[in-house]
C-alpha cells in the first residue's frame, strides 16, 4: 500500500534553532537570548547567535529540501522578529524575511507549515512574568493575528504552539529552559493554564477571518506505560497519561481539564487563578480545532515512587528527558528497562509505544485529525570517507513510518508526518551534538550544507508514497 495521496511527507525547524541572526533587522531580543548566555544552562555553552545562519541562507536550504522532494516544511516563526517588544510595533523587515521563506517554498511547491511559538519569547513579555502574566496570552492573540493577516494568503495550516508541557515544565519545574524557575507548580499550572487559553483565542481570531485553512496545537506525545502488571505501577501510568497527556489535549479539544487532575490540584493548592471568561473560551473553541499535532519520540515507563523526598535540585542533564527521574509530583518516577533499545541520549526507541498510544488518543478523543509534527532520532553521526551514513535515523524513521501505515490502516485519522529535523540544528540542551537533519552542517567549515544518507532515502520514500514500507 502506497500512503494516501493527500498524505505530507514533510520535515520540521524551529526559529531559535536554525536561524542565528539575533540581532538583526530590528529583532527585538528574546528570552532565549539571554538564557543560553548564562553560564552552565546548555551544552558546552551553545546558543543561537547564529546558530545554522539560516536567516542567510533560507534560499540554499529551501531548494535542498525541494531536491529531497520535501512535501511541506515545518517552521516556525520568531515572534520577536514580527514584534520586538512583544506587543508593540510591527517590524517590516521581520515579516519580509518570513514572507520570503514561504514564497521561497511555494516557489517549490512545498507547503509551508507554520508554527507561531517554538519556545522563544520576546523578552520584555518574559521580563513581565512571561506566561504566568495574562499579558502574554492576550499578547500572543494579537501576534497571531497579524500573522495570518501577513501571510494567510498562503499559509494554510497554522501551529499556535509547540510543546506546552516542555516550555512550562522546563521553564518553571525544572529551571533548564527560561525563565529557569525550579519546583515552582502553581506557576506551572497557571502558565499552561494561559497558553491553552491564548490558544483558544488564537483560534477562534483565525476562524473569524475565513482564510480556509487550518490550525491546531502540537504536543509532545510521551504516552505512559506501566512496567508491569503491578496495580501500583498502572495507576501511576495512569497518573503520568493524566497529568502528561490528558492535561494538555483535553483543554484543547473537550474545553475542560481532566478532572482527575483538577480534583489534585484543588487539594494541593495548584489550580491555576482563572475566570469563568477564559474556562468559557476553551469550552466555546473546542470544536474549532482542525487537527492535532504529535511529536513522539519516544513513551514513557513508569512505577510507583516509593521516594518521600519531593523537592529536588534540577540540572540540564536531568532535564533532558531520559529515565530515572522521579516525577514533579513525586508520584510515580520513570524507568529504563533492561529488554527495552535506547538511543545515545537514553531515549527509548519505540515505534509500537506510538501505535498503542495512537489507539489511547482516539479513544478519548474520538476521530481528530493528526500530524506527526516531529519524529526522529538524535544522532552523533558516523562520517565514512567523507559521507554522512547516518543509517540509524534511516532504520528509525522507517520503523516509525511503517507503524503510521500500520496505525492509517487501523482506522487513525493521520494526515502527515513531519521528521525532525529538516537540517541539522542546535538543540536546546544538547548544543550541535545531537544531530537529527537529513542535511549534514559543517561546523568547522564555515556552515557548508551536506547531504546525508538519509536524504537521499527520505526522497526514494516520498516518490514512492512509502509503498515498500
Ligand atoms: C522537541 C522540540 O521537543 O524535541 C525540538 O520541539 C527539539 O525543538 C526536539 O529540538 C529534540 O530535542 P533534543 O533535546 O533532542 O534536541
Amino acid at each position: 500500500m502506497k500512503f494516501p495521496h493527500d498524505f505530507l511527507f514533510g520535515a520540521a525547524s524551529a526559529s531559535y534553532q536554525i536561524e542565528g541572526a539575533w540581532n538583526e533587522d530590528g529583532k527585538g531580543l528574546t528570552n532565549w537570548d539571554v538564557f543560553s548566555k548564562i553560564p552552565g544552562k546548555t551544552f558546552e555553552g551553545t546558543n543561537g547567535d547564529v546558530a545554522i545562519d539560516h536567516y542567510h541562507r533560507y534560499k540554499e536550504d529551501i531548494k535542498l529540501m525541494a531536491e529531497m522532494g520535501l512535501e511541506s516544511y515545518r517552521f516556525s516563526v520568531s515572534w520577536a522578529r514580527i514584534l520586538p517588544t512583544g506587543d508593540g510595533e510591527v517590524n517590516e523587515k521581520g515579516l519580509a524575511f518570513y514572507n520570503n521563506v514561504i514564497d521561497e517554498c511555494l516557489k517549490y511547491g512545498i507547503v509551508p507549515f507554520v508554527t507561531l511559538y517554538h519556545w522563544d519569547l520576546p523578552l520584555s513579555l518574559e521580563e513581565d512574568g512571561g506566561w504566568t502574566n495574562k499579558r502574554t496570552a492576550e499578547a500572543f492573540v494579537k501576534y497571531a493575528e497579524i500573522c495570518f493577516q501577513a501571510f494567510g494568503d498562503r499559509v494554510k495550516h497554522w501551529i499556535t504552539f509547540n510543546e506546552t508541557v516542555m516550555f512550562c515544565g522546563l521553564g518553571y519545574l525544572k529551571g533548564a529552559h527560561p525563565p529557569g524557575i525550579q519546583n515552582d507548580e502553581k506557576k506551572y499550572f497557571q502558565a499552561t493554564h494561559y497558553v491553552f487559553y491564548a490558544h483558544a483565542k488564537a483560534v477562534e481570531v483565525y476562524k473569524k477571518l475565513n482564510q480556509y485553512g487550518e490550525i491546531g496545537i502540537t504536543h509532545v506525545f510521551l504516552p505512559a506505560y506501566s512496567v508491569d502488571e503491578k496495580q501500583e505501577n498502572i495507576v501511576a501510568a495512569r497518573h503520568a497519561n493524566e497529568y502528561e497527556t490528558f492535561w494538555y489535549y483535553d483543554p484543547i479539544l473537550k474545553g475542560q481539564y481532566p478532572s482527575y487532575v483538577v480534583e489534585q490540584l484543588e487539594q494541593k493548592g495548584w489550580t491555576p487563578t482563572w475566570t469563568e471568561e477564559e474556562l468559557d473560551t476553551l469550552k466555546r473553541n473546542a470544536g474549532n480545532n482542525d487537527f492535532i499535532g504529535l511529536n513522539y519520540y519516544q513513551p514513557i515507563r513508569v512505577e510507583k515512587n516509593h521516594q518521600t523526598a519531593l523537592s529536588v535540585e534540577h540540572s540540564r542533564e536531568s532535564s533532558t528527558l531520559s529515565p530515572g527521574n522521579p516525577s514533579f509530583d513525586g508520584f510515580y518516577k520513570t524507568v529504563k528497562m533492561e529488554d527495552k533499545t535506547y538511543t545515545k541520549w537514553g531515549w527509548e526507541i519505540s515505534p509500537k509505544g506510538f501505535l498503542d498510544g495512537l489507539h489511547m488518543l482516539k479513544e478519548r478523543y474520538g476521530d481528530i485529525k493528526m500530524y506527526v509534527t516531529e519524529n526522529g532520532l538524535g544522532d552523533e553521526d558516523p562520517i565514512i570517507e567523507g559521507e554522512i551514513v547516518d543509517v540509524p535515523r534511516i532504520k528509525y524513521i522507517e520503523e516509525h513510518l511503517k507503524v503510521i501505515k500500520l496505525a492509517i490502516k487501523e482506522g487513525i485519522h493521520l494526515k502527515g508526518y513531519y521528521a525532525w529535523s529538516a537540517i541539522d540544528l542546535l538543540s536546546w540542551l544538547n548544543g550541535y551534538k545531537k544531530q537529527y537533519g537529513f542535511i549534514y552542517v559543517d561546523h568547522q567549515n564555515q556552515l557548508s550544507r551536506k547531504k546525508k544518507l538519509s536524504f537521499h532515502w527520505y526522497k526514494n520514500i516520498i516518490e514512492t508514497r512509502g509503498e515498500e514500507l
